[in-house]
């Protein structure tokens, strides 16, 4: 029987990468996002192994409606991977209460209903692996980007507590922090912003969203089953973290 995984903000960049990479490998896939016609776009690449669903990860209801459809279609997911996010580089002095508490909707709390809705069935199947999409700006900060920091900064604390409820279970929790990488989240930045950015990577040169998609595949995998609430950045050395 194969292995199901859930990928949230599959129809682009990473989420879609990460998604394509795990069918590739031969697990089943469940590719979630907002934009559902993204994510079928996405299922059309291994349709025997990829099924999309739309979910607004910001809403609780539309998570468990997301995980009563996964279950009845596909079965139950040992891997949950919380890719979708969101962001507007501006100055946090001109962020609105409304943009504030939509990045915090969609980059915090949309891995906090997707574990709280998926964990108790990973649980009692047995164990399993959660893997966030968390960013570097939540490691070492980002001017421009302080809202959505605090937010994947968030997601770093999260992973590393559910990491240690979760031993117990058989599931581990790990997270991978991407530096800028080419997907059409980063293109919508600031032109500026994003040649200093390329000009300030020992690399040179932008992520690719299949580099980032390298390490959630190895925390998804029995060889990484004693590593958990771990902090991988993928970034060209742009970040180094202690
Ligand atoms: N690209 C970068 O430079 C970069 C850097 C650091 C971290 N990240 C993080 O990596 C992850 C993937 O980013 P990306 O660059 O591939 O972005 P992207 O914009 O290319 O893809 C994000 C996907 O998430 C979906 N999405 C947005 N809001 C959603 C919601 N409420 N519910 C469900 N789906 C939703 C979008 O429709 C889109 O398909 C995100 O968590 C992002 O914060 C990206």
């Amino acid at each position: 029987m194969s292995t199901i995984a859930l990928v949230t903000g599959a129809g682009s960049g990473i989420g879609k990468a990460i998604a394509l990479a795990l069918a590739a490998r031969g697990d089943k896939v469940i590719a979630a996002d907002l934009d559902i016609a993204a994510a079928e776009a996405t299922a059309k690449e291994a349709p025997e192994l990829i099924t999309a669903l739309p979910v607004d990860v910001a809403s609780r209801a539309a998570v468990d409606e997301l995980r009563d459809r996964t279950v009845a279609e596909v079965g139950v997911p040992t891997i949950l991977v919380n890719a979708a996010g969101w962001d507007r580089t501006d100055q946090f002095l001109n962020a609105t209460p409304e943009f504030a508490e939509k990045v915090v909707a969609i980059n915090y709390l949309g891995p906090v209903h997707m574990a709280s809705a998926f964990l108790p069935g990973i649980i009692e199947a047995g164990g399993g692996q959660v893997i966030n999409l968390a960013s570097d700006a939540g490691r070492v900060g980002s001017s421009g980007e302080s809202i959505y920091a605090g937010a994947k900064g968030g997601v770093i604390a999260l992973t590393k507590s559910l990491a240690r409820e979760m031993a117990r279970h058989n599931i581990t929790v790990n997270c991978v922090c991407p530096g800028p990488t080419d997907t059409p989240l980063f293109q919508a930045q600031d032109e500026r912003l994003k040649a200093a950015l390329i000009k300030a990577i020992p690399f040179r040169r932008l992520a690719r969203p299949e580099e980032v998609a390298a390490p959630v595949l190895f925390f998804a995998s029995e060889p990484a089953a004693f590593i958990t609430g771990q902090v991988i950045s993928v970034s060209g050395g742009l970040t180094m973290a202690g």
